[in-house]
């Protein structure tokens, strides 16, 4: 490994190198972050972040304000070190009534066969909604902290931790309690409700965005993806807090009971719940419960339920653990809350890919803290269920993180009319169908719907469908925010002049971009028909149309004429593999007045090739492949079209009928499957070394 350069010696060097840094990072995060097209490995971008952080801890004096070093918005870490825990971090038996918990009770005094007089002492404390975390101190020093991760092993957070508010970087020393030499002390890094607010209002100010969301969700999530950063200069700009609820490796536990190691853990230097008591009975800790949960919205944070455990550790050990969760402890969750409003009106959300879901527009109401002002309807059969209509009041319900439901209306009154749901999309006006045996409707105005529009011309370009180099999610995402794109027959009239303002040095880009549109004006059919998107249009189903009507062309006018000519419909479903469903999509289709619009255009733009069975004999005609784990250099739908452009079938699961297995990076169950049966495995190179031999 090089080793790195020498410090600058100067001022004057160090603000050079500096400016470099801060220039050059900020270039890579842009590269990263808007243009979706990192440019540098992880390690390369990590050296310089590295960099930036020695010279500016040697030259303290120079750090800007707008150091990168200070900035937020970096990417959740994907590659932090993995670390095996010394114990597992084990998870919690939940329950949801009073009654669950007297049996809880009940089961340990059986486990123990305890006397019927012999009281059991409970800790009681809230549970906190965040991610916990394990702190390992040695001789004293912190020295590791890990996340739970899969519960044997965790992510290494220790830098981050640093930076945690509650978290000391040494335990305290007092006259009457040495830290033992082991000591993990384990609890839930958090995010404060206040500090989420203010987070996420930064966040909106600045633009920055976090993932590809533009804010957090709720502390909890703000609280991970703050925690989980390779920079932790980032974990650092965030505001979070610990508290203590448990220890795992210890070289001694300085208490008998888990109240008074909680209190060790307190004189020791972090913090405890304040709400944590130690209690004699069911009906006090019921009463606790209580008490916390008439608290809850008052908390500073967001808190789900109450964990109770076995106060004398003895017995804790005793009782160990089922599965991954321990005897001794439970967490007795609130029930999710709940409110009266007024539905004021129900919207139709289109999303992505066309689906129509109702949105109920609820008169503002507080539940549990929270202000909601709406609710799902999930579908049309849930409307139905629930009979609602606007002007209804109506019970929602929140639980926890998910969309508030509708759970009852109050004004069900089944003599009225039911609502009705729309019959035409309301982004584009297309038709809404719903398909035979689905709950979903649908618009049908694939190429033409706005909502439906950036994911469509994604897929229209993307490797398995036209490819067109250059023209990627990014690139597209920007040019339909611009305008430039509405239907797939835009991108062939995109022109130099709309290009080129829009990179600095755009030139060569913008002459490479319309020449790989230019290269795909006469595509490929199958390619091309896959390409628009048509529900249940796979790649093999697109090449069995082809295979049997020759042209795109033919298949359009086929699906035309089955509107309302049974006798063309029968010819559609005799198509090998197409059943009434294809047929039915393939129909709604080219029914659509706004789909046939578009296809005319783009058949205005494109001449697709006619359909040629291409006769490649290879070594896997006729046989059966899999394709399992990351291919680098190929998207699984090119992959597969290859498989089939030489004869071969393509499966999604590994049986007796398998012939070959094509492993990419990351390929597990099916991989060892197919070994143990014997199966040939090849991996991508061996794959594309098959592909090549063909010719
Ligand atoms: S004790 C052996 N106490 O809840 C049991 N957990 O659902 C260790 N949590 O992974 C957990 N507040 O992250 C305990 N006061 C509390 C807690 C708490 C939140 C989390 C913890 C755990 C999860 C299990």
């Amino acid at each position: 490994m090089a080793t790195d350069p020498a410090l600058p010696q100067t001022d004057e060097e160090a603000v050079a190198e500096l400016a470099r840094l801060s220039a050059e990072l900020a270039h890579h995060n842009r590269a990263y972050h808007t243009d979706d097209a990192p440019e540098i490995s992880d390690a390369a971008y990590d050296a310089l972040v590295r960099r930036n952080l020695a010279v500016e801890a040697a030259f303290p004096h120079l750090v800007r304000g707008d150091s990168p070093s200070a900035q937020v918005g970096a990417a959740p870490a994907t590659h932090l070190a993995k670390v095996a825990h010394a114990r597992p971090m084990l998870s919690l038996d939940n329950a949801f009534s009073d009654e669950e918990v007297a049996e809880f009770v009940q089961r340990i005094r059986r486990f123990l066969s305890l006397a019927k007089d012999e009281p059991i002492s409970l800790t009681a404390e809230p549970k906190i909604d965040g991610l916990s975390c394990s702190l390992r101190f040695e001789k004293g020093l912190l020295v590791r902290a890990l996340t739970r991760g899969d519960g044997t092993t965790g992510e290494d957070v220790t830098e981050n931790v640093r930076h945690v508010a509650g978290i000391p970087r040494h335990l305290t020393i007092t006259p009457n309690l040495t830290p033992p030499d082991i000591f993990e002390v384990r609890g839930e890094v958090f995010m404060k409700k206040s500090d989420f607010a203010d987070l996420n209002r930064e966040l909106a100010a600045n633009g920055t965005r976090v993932g590809r969301a533009k804010q957090f969700a709720n502390p909890r999530n703000a609280a991970a993806g703050s925690l989980r950063q390779k920079d932790s200069s980032v974990t650092a700009s965030r505001s979070l807090s610990f508290l203590a609820h448990g220890v795992g490796e210890a070289s001694y536990v300085p208490a008998d009971t888990q109240f008074e190691l909680m209190q060790a853990v307190e004189v020791l230097g972090l913090q405890v719940s304040n709400l944590m008591a130690r209690l004699n009975s069911l009906n006090d800790v019921l009463d606790h419960y209580r008490a916390i949960e008439a608290e809850r919205a008052d908390l500073p944070f967001d808190i789900d339920g109450v964990v109770y455990k076995i106060d004398r550790l003895d017995w804790q050990a005793r009782l160990g653990f089922v599965g991954r969760a321990p005897r001794w402890a439970l967490a007795h969750k609130f029930p999710a809350e709940r409110a009266q409003t007024t539905l004021n009106a129900i919207d139709i959300q289109v999303g992505r890919t066309g689906k129509l879901t109702p949105v109920a527009r609820l008169e503002p109401v507080t539940v549990g803290g929270v202000v909601v002002t709406n609710a799902t309807l999930h579908n049309a059969d849930e409307i139905a269920r629930l009979g609602v209509r606007p002007g209804d009041r109506v019970v929602i319900q929140r639980a926890g993180d998910v969309i508030p439901q509708i759970v009852e209306n109050l004004s069900r009154d089944d003599t009225r009319a039911p609502w009705g749901f729309p019959t035409h999309c309301p982004e584009c006006g297309s038709d809404a169908v719903r398909e035979e045996g689905e709950v979903d409707i649908r618009c049908s105005g694939g190429l033409v719907c706005p909502a439906q529009r950036t994911e469509r011309l994604k897929h229209f370009a993307s490797r398995g469908a036209l490819d067109i180099e250059g023209l990627g999610a990014q690139q597209i995402e920007d040019f339909v925010t611009d305008g430039l794109l509405h239907t797939p027959a835009d991108i062939f009239r995109l022109t130099q002049a709309q290009l080129l303002p829009r990179k600095k040095d755009g030139k060569v880009w913008a002459a490479n971009l319309l020449r790989a549109i230019e290269a795909k004006r006469a595509p490929d059919p199958v390619r091309f028909l896959f390409g628009l998107g048509i529900r249940h249009v796979g790649s093999i189903t697109a090449r069995e149309l082809l295979k049997a009507f020759g042209t795109v062309q033919a298949i359009a006018e086929v699906a035309t004429r089955a509107h309302d000519d049974e006798a063309a419909r029968a010819e559609i479903e005799a198509v090998e593999g197409i059943g009434p469903i294809v047929t039915q999509a393939l129909i709604a289709f080219f029914a659509e007045p706004h789909n046939r619009e578009a296809w005319d255009d783009l058949l205005s733009e494109v001449a697709p090739e006619p359909f040629v069975q291409v006769q490649r004999t290879s070594q896997v005609s006729g046989k059966t492949v899999v394709f399992t784990g990351t291919l680098e250099t190929l998207s699984r739908d090119e992959a597969k079209a290859q498989a089939e452009a030489l004869g071969a079938r393509v499966s999604g699961s590994v049986s007796a009928k398998t012939d070959l297995l094509v492993a990419g990076t990351a390929a597990g169950s099916k991989r060892k499957k197919a070994e143990e049966a014997g199966v040939r495995v090849v991996d991508e190179a061996g794959w594309l070394a098959i592909v090549a031999a063909a010719g």
